[in-house]
Formats: C-alpha cells, structure tokens, sequence
C-alpha cells in the first residue's frame, strides 16, 4: 500500500477513503461514523467512557466528510451498542450512524433518529415554566421541533432548547 496522502502534519484534510485507511478496521465491536466533528469525546461519555471499562476505542477526529462537512468517528472493539444508547446518541449526534461489526462485517446499520416524544431527560431552561417550579407533578416533556438543527419544544411553555442547550444537558 502508498503512503496516505492523509498522514499526520500534511495538513490537508482527509477523504472518507483516506479516513478508513487512518484507523484500521475492527474485528467485533460498534462504529460510530458522521458524529458533529468536536462531539467524539461526548459520544463516549454517553456510552459510559468504555475506555474505563477495559474496551479498545480508536477515534478519528475532524475530518472532512461527503455528507458533512467535519466529522468524528468512534470505534469501540468488543462491544455493541444498544438500542436505548442509539436513542440517546441521537440528541447528541443527530447524524450519526451506528454500525455494528462482527467477524470483520457490518451486520447492522443503526441510524440515530431523535424521537418524538422525550420525557424526563431534558430540562426546560425557563425558570417560570410549571416543569421548573413543580417538578414532580409537571415532569418535563420536550417535542422535537427541528432535526437539523436539532431541536425540542417544552410542551408546558414552549421554550425551545438548541442543539448546543441539548447537548451540553446530556454531556
Ligand atoms: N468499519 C470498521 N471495521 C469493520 C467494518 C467497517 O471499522 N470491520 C467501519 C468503516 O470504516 C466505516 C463504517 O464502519 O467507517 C461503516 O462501514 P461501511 O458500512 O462498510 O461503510 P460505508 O458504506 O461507507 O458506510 P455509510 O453508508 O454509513 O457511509
Ligand atoms: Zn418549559
């Protein structure tokens, strides 16, 4: 194989082509591609810092994308993503795709799809809003508004959290 035109301190962007050839592939284990550049580190602390738990994690950050314009992305070997964390990766990465590896192969593609609906997770930022001053009888209640950019509407006051007010509330 050639000398990757993407090799560190050539200063020149990476293509997706040459982003796979950065960071091999993985044997078994979770891929996740077209994360926000700069969210990485966020990604991993949602999936609960698996580094700490003795998995391997190879990460590629800021590189340039065809369907975006920056983007990190995330392996974690041996371990598969689960549903619940799918959901949860979709507030804070609304583009990511989650793969799933085994022997080598994609076996399944997991997009992260912000739900509709969500309850309990995120907090309204209106220091009047009923979710605020009476949170156990009002528990908070968000309605996706926008996906790109992401975004969630309080349904007691109809604040509206950005995808940066969301992410920093998860991160
Ligand atoms: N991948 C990996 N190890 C494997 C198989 C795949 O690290 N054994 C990575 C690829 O490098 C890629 C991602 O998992 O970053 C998705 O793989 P694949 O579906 O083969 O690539 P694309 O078709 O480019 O994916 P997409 O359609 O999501 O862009
Ligand atoms: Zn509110």
């Amino acid at each position: 194989m050639g000398v990757s035109t993407a090799a560190p301190g050539d200063g020149r962007p990476a293509n997706d082509d040459q982003t796979t050839m950065l960071v091999r592939k993985i044997p078994d284990g979770s891929v996740i591609d077209h994360i926000a550049a700069g969210k990485a580190l966020s990604v991993l602390r949602l999936l609960g810092n698996p580094q700490e738990n003795g998995f391997t994690i190879a990460m590629v950050m800021n590189v340039s994308s065809s369907k975006m314009k920056r983007k990190d992305i995330v392996k974690v070997e041996g371990m598969e993503v689960s549903q619940e964390q799918v959901q949860k990766l979709a507030l804070i990465a609304p583009r990511a795709s989650v793969n799933i590896v085994r022997s080598y192969r994609v076996v399944a593609k997991r997009n992260a799809v912000p739900p509709r609906t969500l309850r309990g997770i995120l907090s309204c930022t209106a220091p009047t809003c009923v979710s605020v001053r009476e949170k156990d009888s009002a528990p908070s209640i968000f309605f996706l508004s926008g996906r790109s950019p992401l975004r969630y509407r309080c349904k007691y006051c109809g604040r509206e959290l950005t995808e940066k007010e969301i992410s920093s509330q998860l991160g």
